[in-house]
């Protein structure tokens, strides 16, 4: 399909369209992309922000607060996370050295294919899914772009088009996975559960850490009805994104259908829970809708947007079942792998996921 037949079918397209390629339940109605005159934004609705220093201190206070944020709308913020700031801010830095130090036929080299659950490499501007002509590069890296474990055979030239940013991007993913326990057992005691009943499956996991780029904002791009991200929902278990210099992300409030324009102070961490929370949990925490939007003020359209979330999956043969301790589950138990790319076909083709069993 052409560039422009992509991006006209992906700026009719209404979310439910592709409900085929769900496997949770998301009753939530929107245009991909976004609709100035048809939209309504919630400025009432403030995202809850949590401290995690509660944590550090055993205070149960954190279990009920982060619980029942992410129950009421799939979103938190974390504050007092102890990752230096200043280590976000070169890392904002180092995104767009990143992008800008590499020409696009170097990037083209690494275009993204599918490697297990995961669709893995370069992502050029408008073609982040065959459905979402997106304004933005992105990159995905997954554990193995990593020498998390010093392995003497790792190849950063396998992944990383220039070798010395991966030590620099390593430092935040193992900041982010230290968060990842003491977070998923914070879930689970609020789901009543045995709080260490993913300790083993989520150490050492998979995540995909993803550097987007947006560029600047040309006047044709803000005509042409496309977004910097169009709406979708994260497709992991929770997402851990430190908050961007520039703004942009908004969060769809599936209770009134409002949108909200979130952005929390810089050093904090947006935390939201995905697809496979939302299918253990038995959609007690939600997978919500957000996107990334061209910034209200329009002297910010020049600007280059950066963000890096990171999400956290479980490895492919890992079984998705509904917590035990949860009555009347709604769904079957589901490889990981055919979870995945079953709801990622919708970005993908059909093709994307049909030999996964
Ligand atoms: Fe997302």
């Amino acid at each position: 399909m052409k560039n422009t037949d992509q991006l006209k079918k992906g700026i009719k397209s209404q979310n439910q369209e592709f409900r085929r390629y769900e496997q949770v339940h998301k009753n939530q109605n929107y245009y991909l992309s976004e609709q100035p005159d048809q939209e309504d934004f919630d400025n009432d609705f403030a995202i809850k922000t949590v401290d995690f220093s509660l944590f550090r201190d055993d205070n149960p206070r954190f279990v009920s607060e982060l619980g029942s944020a992410l129950e009421e709308i799939g979103f938190a913020i974390l504050s007092n996370h102890g990752i230096d700031q200043n280590l976000y801010h070169q890392c904002e830095k180092k995104i767009i050295e990143f992008f800008e130090s590499t020409t696009l036929d170097d990037r083209l080299k690494y275009k993204a294919s599918r490697f297990g659950s995961v669709n893995q490499g370069f992502f050029p501007v408008r073609k982040t899914t065959i459905i979402h002509p997106d304004l933005v590069e992105g990159w995905v890296f997954c554990r193995r772009a990593f020498n998390m474990d010093d392995d003497p055979n790792f190849k950063e030239s396998d992944y990383w088009p220039i070798p010395e940013f991966e030590p620099f991007f390593r430092k935040i993913v193992k900041n982010h996975e230290k968060l990842i326990l003491p977070l998923m057992q914070s879930m689970l005691t609020f789901l009543g559960s045995d709080a260490a009943i993913y300790d083993e499956k989520l150490t050492k996991t998979n995540f995909g850490f993803r550097l987007n780029y947006y560029p600047p904002l040309t006047k044709d791009q803000l005509d042409s009805g496309g977004g910097r991200m169009l709406g979708h929902e994260d497709i992991d278990i929770f997402t851990i994104l430190p908050t961007q210099s520039v703004a942009g992300l908004q969060v769809l409030n599936q209770k009134n259908n409002k949108w909200i324009r979130l952005n929390p102070k810089f050093g904090d961490i947006i935390l939201n829970t995905g697809d496979y929370m939302q299918r253990i949990s038995n959609d007690i925490f939600p997978s919500t809708t957000h996107r990334v939007s061209p910034p209200v003020e329009s002297e910010l359209t020049n600007e280059i947007r950066v963000s890096y979330p990171m999400a956290i999956y479980v490895w492919e043969d890992e079984i998705l079942e509904v917590l035990p301790n949860l009555e009347n589950p709604k769904y079957e138990p589901i490889r990981a792998e055919k979870f995945h790319t079953s709801i990622t076909s919708k970005y993908y083709g059909d093709e994307y996921s049909k030999d996964v069993k």
